[in-house]
């Protein structure tokens, strides 16, 4: 059947099947990150490198036992998911429609409305006078807290289903080229875990993906998020300087894989970032024999192996007057990965290269930069 379908869409995904999945990380207690291989075979599914992937997950089942007990319901009771108006048993709409983890204002507010003890509605009501106070007390806390700490409380169960968030798809970087691998997508996922509230708690998409979904079955709804501009240029002699620490390699190995395929005579440059050497070096041996093969050149970032923290940026700066000159060649500059932190003091580091060997002031360097980024010469994936 899939193969007739011209256009997936996120209301029409394709189910892929996981073909495989290895944790790039060596010995590495404290943090996975897997690379994942999806079989597009037969559905005709076309990407582009820099595109990402929306994937719907599924619930973990004893997240939604957790939530089944507390609501003292039974997994065959019958809602109606009030957005598509369809009719299910409430296990199944706890695992793939309903939000179990993220609980909204409105559901606080409706548990604050039925609380009979005057102290915890007296604190409910406190937390909803108070922003902060309020997002701080849900951080780490999933509706099964949330109703545990208000047993008092109670709800019909259609009423409760209506208060939930949708489950929504998560987005991930493409780490493949279709010049590459036709029927394949591949992805860099890092295995989100953490303690809150005395309980460990897992990302519901990273942890769906990385461990409960079978391989060799489809199971896995994904559909395509077009790039917007973040791809390589459109001329192959043009040179290309890459920032991705952690996750935000992913799109940089499509983006080789594309360059080599097309023969590219432009020169790539990346900067990558991670952990230690030994443990966290993801796509190590890819990366040292493109260096090796000419093809790419590397300055890497180990931040934990060594007493001073070493990033990106350090090495950027350290490499700044051979950047200022790529850009004055014309070089694009990408910077994928965490939005919070790394990527602001990435763009730091640009203007103060621009600064420094453009012999700019402050503010000019800032004004270069932002005429890189209008130019769409300056693009960035950053979330
Ligand atoms: C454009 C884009 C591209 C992306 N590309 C990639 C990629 O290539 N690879 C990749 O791995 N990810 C990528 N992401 C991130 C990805 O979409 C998911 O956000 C991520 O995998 C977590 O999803 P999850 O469902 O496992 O976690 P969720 O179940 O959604 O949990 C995440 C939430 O957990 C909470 N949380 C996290 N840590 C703690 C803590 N210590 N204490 C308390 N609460 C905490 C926070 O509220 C956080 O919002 C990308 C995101 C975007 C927007
Ligand atoms: N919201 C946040 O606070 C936050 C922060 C980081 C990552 N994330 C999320 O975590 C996922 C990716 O995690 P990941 O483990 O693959 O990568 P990561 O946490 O971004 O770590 C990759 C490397 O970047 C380093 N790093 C930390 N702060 C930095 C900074 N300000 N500038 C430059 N480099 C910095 C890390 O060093 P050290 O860890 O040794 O300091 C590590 O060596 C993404 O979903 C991302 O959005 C979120």
């Amino acid at each position: 059947m899939a193969e007739f379908i011209e256009e997936y869409t996120r209301l029409r995904p394709f189910i892929a099947k996981i073909k495989s999945r290895h944790d790039l990380c060596l010995s590495c207690e404290e943090k996975s990150t897997l690379h994942i291989v999806l079989d597009l075979k037969n559905s005709n599914m076309e990407y582009n490198v820099g595109d990402c992937v929306g994937v719907y997950p599924v619930n973990d089942p004893t997240l939604v036992e957790k939530t089944l007990k507390v609501l003292k319901a039974n997994e065959q009771d019958r809602v109606v998911d009030k957005r598509s108006k369809e009719e299910f048993p409430l296990g199944h709409f706890l695992k793939i429609k309903a939000n179990v983890s993220d609980i909204s204002r409105k559901l606080v507010q409706e548990i604050s409305n039925k609380q009979s003890c005057p102290t915890k509605k007296g604190q409910l009501e406190e937390l909803l006078g108070n922003s902060n106070a309020l997002k701080q007390y849900l951080e780490g806390r999933q509706l099964w807290d949330v109703l545990m700490e208000h047993d008092e409380v109670s709800f019909e169960l259609q009423e409760i289903c209506d208060l939930l968030m949708p489950l929504l798809p998560r987005y991930y970087s493409i780490a493949s080229s279709q010049k590459k691998h036709q029927d394949e997508m591949h992805l860099t996922v890092k295995l989100l875990s953490y303690d809150a509230h005395g309980y460990e708690r897992k990302g519901v998409c990273t942890h769906y993906l990385c461990n409960l979904a079978p391989r060799e079955e489809p199971i896995v709804p994904i559909f395509i998020q077009p790039h917007k501009g973040f791809t390589v240029p459109e001329n192959p002699d043009t040179h290309m300087i890459m920032v991705g620490p952690g996750t935000g390699i992913a799109p940089f190995r499509a983006f080789m894989q594309e360059r080599i395929a097309q023969g590219a005579q432009g020169k790539h440059w990346l900067f990558f970032g991670e952990w230690r050497r030994e443990k966290n070096f993801l796509y190590g041996d890819y990366w040292l024999e493109l260096e090796k093969q000419q093809k790419l050149k590397l300055n890497v970032a180990f931040s934990r192996d060594q007493q001073q923290k070493k990033y990106v940026q350090h090495l950027l700066l350290e490499q700044g007057r051979e950047i200022y000159d790529w850009l004055m060649d014309g070089s694009y500059f990408y910077v994928c990965g965490d939005a919070k932190n790394m990527a602001k003091d990435v763009e730091q580091a640009l203007i103060e290269i621009v600064r420094v060997h453009g012999n700019m002031s402050e503010d000019d360097a800032k004004a270069y930069v932002k005429k890189l980024r209008k130019e769409k010469r300056y693009l960035r994936d950053v979330y």
